[in-house]
């Protein structure tokens, strides 16, 4: 039997940061060698929202070099970009038409973003979770590693495949994969570093909510020397009332690479004068490597570039292939 396949993307949106990192791509790059791995620089969902074209270019060629940088291996990984494979967009068009409105409506996340943003809301913020489903189902993907946050979009990508297998083939012969979610516990829902009970996130405007992979030494120190503790003396784990220390203890646990019990014991008698120090080292010492390679592939548009070249070319195939027998299946064919 073979490997069974992986799907994730990250929205070249910028800021991208330890959530982005501890919720998702390093559990790729962790897994990799046991799967066969698509990640895709989703840079169609990045227009959901207000953007800056320049910006946009830019922030694609930064998260797939980053995706690097983090120790994904073009051995076990493809790596390419969401608006190189047209068969993206058109599988969204073919899936909207399949999906009732009150399934987008209902959505957490277009709830949360809309409300955000006023008046300005696009039908593409409505319509994100369909085109997140084309991403995975274009490539019959058996899991798909995200964060917590991302739960009810992997939930509604199952009930497009239920609804349309059941409408468009026959049960014996479905057209359409089921995939399963890849969460997993530690770094699922990495905190805001000045509201433990909010997420991180690249939009907050708050620079002092989120470590950056490309922050610098001086920004990290800064950023956990003013984040939010509370005033209890001794640090623990899962405490209710404490969301900011178990999101830092968190942090170090799974920076350092150390286990929970591990951590418990070391903190539990330390003060925030004694810890914020060496989380403050341990993230700049675990974020040196991956920036570090990061300035290497930067330096070297060309290699980059085909780097997403060759993997436009394998995405491709399979993409083309999945969006031929969806089409057959609803009755187009091709003279
Ligand atoms: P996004 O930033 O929305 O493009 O998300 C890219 C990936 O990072 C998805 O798999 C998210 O679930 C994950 N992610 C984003 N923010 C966090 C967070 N605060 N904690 C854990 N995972 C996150
Ligand atoms: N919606 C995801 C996020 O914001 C990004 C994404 C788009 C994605 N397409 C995907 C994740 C396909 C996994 C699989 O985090």
């Amino acid at each position: 039997m073979g490997k069974q396949r992986i799907l994730s993307g990250v929205q070249p949106t910028g800021n991208y940061h330890l959530g982005n990192y501890l919720g998702a791509i390093r559990n790729w790059v962790e897994a990799q060698s046991e799967y066969d791995n698509f990640f895709c620089v989703v840079d169609l969902h990045a227009i959901t929202v207000p953007h800056n074209p320049a910006e946009l270019a830019a922030n694609t060629y930064t998260l797939a070099a980053l995706y690097l940088a983090c120790g994904l291996d073009l051995e076990y990984s493809t790596i390419f970009v969401q608006s190189h494979i047209p068969a993206h967009s058109e599988l969204t068009w073919l899936f909207n038409c399949i999906t009732p409105m009150n399934w987008l409506t209902d959505m957490i996340q277009f709830k949360e973003k809309s409300e955000r943003q006023g008046e300005n809301v696009s039908v593409g913020l409505l319509d994100y979770p369909v085109l997140m489903a084309a991403d995975i189902l274009l490539y019959k993907a058996d899991k798909v590693p995200v964060g917590e946050d991302q739960k009810q979009h992997l939930e509604l990508t199952r009930d497009i495949v239920n609804r349309f297998n059941h409408q468009f083939a026959k049960p014996e012969n479905p057209v359409l994969k089921l995939p399963d979610p890849l969460i997993r516990k530690e770094g699922a829902r990495v905190m805001s570093l000045v509201d433990g009970t909010k997420k991180m996130s690249k939009s907050d405007p708050s620079e002092l909510s989120r470590i950056n992979l490309l922050d610098p030494p001086d920004a990290i120190a800064k950023k956990i020397k003013k984040c939010k503790t509370d005033l209890v003396r001794g640090l623990t784990f899962d405490d209710p009332e404490r969301p900011e220390c178990n999101n830092l203890l968190t942090l170090y646990m799974l920076l350092a690479g150390k286990t929970k019990e591990e951590v418990a014991v070391e903190c539990q008698d330390m003060g925030w004068g004694q810890f914020k120090p060496l989380l403050t080292e341990t993230t700049i010492n675990a974020l040196k490597p991956i920036q570090e390679k990061y300035q290497q592939v930067m330096d070297d548009k060309g290699y980059l570039e085909s780097v997403l070249r060759d993997g436009r070319e394998k995405a491709q195939a399979i993409a083309n292939q999945t969006l031929t027998q969806v089409k057959a299946a609803m009755g187009y064919s091709l003279p």
